[in-house]
């Protein structure tokens, strides 16, 4: 996965005309790479929702303090944040690092044991990475222990009581492989620091458990959404007939489980704000 900053404005709210990196800065909504390959949805909804909490919560730094646990080498942030930050990143996967363009410091460790200076960061992001993690408690606490009062912590990850993230729990390793290359149509899919990576779904991954730890953890929720998973919107463009097969079981599936259960909200998003 190589970290890309290309520059879109399309959703800005403030000067629109073309920018470079420099002009970028004065742009909090400049989106970058990883959000433009989101297919439209709600899963791109609910990022850009995302990147207007963190950039109003953290106007007023100057410099913006950034640990990406697990970052490897994609960054999830709106580029005008990220222009005016010092990132850290920790990845356990070497070439993940190697291919981080964006970070200012970058670690070969493991989140789940390495831990920084108390109060060090304004921001923790931990994107598409707690599944991966055997103790997510343990990463989780030092996340915790490394942000500053009232800093913010952003969590993205898969929600395992949908169907996606049970099929992801309870399949092997090459089955996801397997996804990526033939279904995603990713060539390069599970080659030395590309993803899919393996997962654990450790039970804090869980987005109820996740927001109890918080309450006991002195974290405040300020934002959740668990959404659409963006693997539908894409698979009803590159695989129209399996897309129907997976949308009407999908249908099937909700029609007997609780109101407001749908199973098709694959991923959620959490922000949390030390208090
Ligand atoms: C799916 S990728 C996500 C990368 C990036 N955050 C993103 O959203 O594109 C998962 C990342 O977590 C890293 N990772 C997995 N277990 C880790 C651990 N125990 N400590 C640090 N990084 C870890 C992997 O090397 C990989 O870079």
């Amino acid at each position: 996965m190589s970290k890309t900053f290309a520059p879109d404005f399309s959703y800005a709210p403030f000067d629109t005309t073309a920018g470079s990196q420099a002009s970028a800065h004065a742009r909090p909504f400049a989106h970058p790479q990883s959000l433009l390959e989101l297919p439209p949805g709600e899963a791109r909804k609910s990022l850009l929702t995302v990147h207007e909490i963190l950039s109003a919560r953290l106007q007023s730094k100057s410099e913006i303090a950034i640990y990406e646990a697990g970052g490897g080498s994609t960054s999830f942030l709106p580029l005008g944040l990220l222009h005016r930050a010092h990132v850290t990143v920790v990845d356990i996967d070497e070439d993940q690092i190697r291919n981080n363009d964006y970070a200012q410091e970058k670690i070969l460790g493991d989140v789940q044991t390495h831990r920084f200076e108390p109060g060090s960061f304004d921001l923790v992001i931990c994107y598409n990475v707690i599944e991966h993690l055997p103790d997510t408690e343990s990463a989780l606490l030092g996340f915790c222990e490394a942000l500053k009062q009232d800093g913010l912590i952003l969590i993205g990850a898969p929600n395992p009581r949908s169907l996606s993230g049970v099929v992801t729990k309870y399949t092997p390793h090459w089955f996801h492989v397997w996804y990526y290359r033939y279904v995603r149509g990713i060539e390069n899919a599970g080659l030395p620091g590309e993803a899919p990576f393996p997962t654990f779904f450790h039970p804090l991954v869980t987005l109820s458990k996740l927001e109890a730890f918080a309450g006991t953890h002195g974290l405040e929720v300020i934002y959740r959404k668990e959404y659409e998973s963006p693997r539908f919107p894409e698979i009803r463009a590159r695989k129209p007939m399996l897309a129907r097969l997976i949308d009407a079981s999908a249908a099937v599936m909700n029609f007997f489980l609780p109101e407001k259960t749908d199973v098709r909200h694959g991923d959620y998003h959490l922000i949390l704000r030390k208090r």
